[in-house]
């Protein structure tokens, strides 16, 4: 560990993987996809498209839509990890085909609850054949952890999941691997943590990095925006603590989700934080906020592959400390993007492959 008197200059660690990533669809990726490909070897890919991913064959077609856009961007090493959307109608014989074709996870978005989950789970109990199957071919579980009942308080939603879903549903399916993605609240870390059994939790950097205050800091600011919302400061801490503490249940997935500006500035703006033009950078400076940039290898790079039972990647990366901007907007489409933290000064920077 580096005193404040003796900072580390640059930072070489084992090529990290991206266990939650948003690239939507065509034109979109060239722009997405570039961004998490120059930093990542795989990168779990979210399935809540419009229409959602729901059987095999579309997850495989949208794979090699991904990889073309890598492969454009000269990222031919990069490769997609694939997930399929539960819905109510999901059958267990898709379980079976998907696990053939390796596809790594089924994503269960309550319905409601985010962007694209109109075709969500309404009621677990319609997914129970389909998920004595996952349990039983060692397909996990990637849950979206937060009630949409109208009259619980939306700060609250993750920690009233915990208690009435997935305790629930943990005992009913003791051997079911569960990814609990993106958590945002200590109680979810506390549940990680301590729980029986397979489960493992996410965490994005932006929850690293920011409370909500930062939603309503000299104004409204929609691109702080995302689902499960940013929480008060003992969470923010919660998740650092948990992040950075070396347990193996824990890794990096950045939830990096695009949306273009104008639907972000909007008088219902949508749910989400883009993050992938700076994803590691983002990382190391709450790694390093927290004296903890020893324990970002492990976190990025070991503990996710680790959990789902894939080979750690064996090249690596070069952090630098650096002052740089990243831009305020990237094209994206016909229309524009805007990231996190574009145009504000970061410290750290992925250096280019030489
Ligand atoms: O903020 C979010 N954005 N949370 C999600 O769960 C979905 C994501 C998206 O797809 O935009
Ligand atoms: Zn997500």
């Amino acid at each position: 560990m580096s005193t404040p008197h003796n900072p580390p200059q640059t930072l070489t660690i084992i090529r990290p993987d991206d266990w939650h990533l948003h690239v939507r669809d065509g034109a979109a990726l060239h722009t997405v996809v570039p961004h998490t490909a120059a930093q990542f070897a795989r990168a779990l890919i979210m399935p809540n498209l419009k229409p959602p991913v729901t059987s095999t064959a579309q997850a495989l077609s949208y794979r090699e839509r991904i990889r073309a856009a890598a492969v454009a961007a000269g990222y031919s090493a990069f490769e997609p990890l694939m997930t399929l959307y539960l819905t109510d109608h999901l059958r267990p014989d898709e379980i079976l085909r998907a696990k053939e074709a390796g596809l790594v996870g089924v994503k269960l978005y309550p319905a409601g609850a985010t962007t694209n989950s109109d075709a969500g789970v309404t009621d677990m109990r319609k997914t129970y054949a389909t998920l004595e199957v996952m349990q039983r071919v060692g397909m996990p579980l990637l849950v979206h952890g937060e009630v949409t009942s109208p009259d619980i308080d939306l700060f609250d939603r993750e920690a009233v999941f915990i208690d009435t879903q997935l305790i629930p549903l943990r005992r009913d399916f003791p051997a079911l691997k569960v990814v609990f993605e993106h958590i945002t609240t200590r109680e979810a870390a506390q549940y990680v943590q301590s729980a029986q059994g397979a489960i493992a939790a996410s965490i994005t950097a932006h929850h690293l990095l920011y409370n909500r205050n930062a939603i309503f800091t000299g104004g409204m600011r929609p691109h702080y925006y995302c689902l499960p919302v940013l929480k008060r400061e003992i969470h923010r801490q919660a998740l650092v603590d948990a992040a950075t503490g070396g347990s193996p249940r824990f890794f990096l997935g950045t939830d990096s989700a695009p949306h273009a500006t104008h639907l972000k500035e909007h008088a219902s703006g949508c749910a989400g934080c883009y993050t992938a033009h700076a994803a590691m950078e983002l990382y190391a400076s709450a790694f390093e906020a927290a004296n903890a940039l020893d324990k970002l290898e492990a976190f990025a790079s070991f503990h996710g592959p680790d959990f789902y039972a894939l080979p750690r990647n064996t090249d690596q990366i070069t952090l630098r400390r650096e002052s740089w901007t990243p831009p305020e907007s990237y094209a994206f489409s016909e229309t524009s993007l805007k990231p996190l933290a574009g145009g504000e000064v970061l410290h750290w920077r992925m250096a280019l492959p030489l």
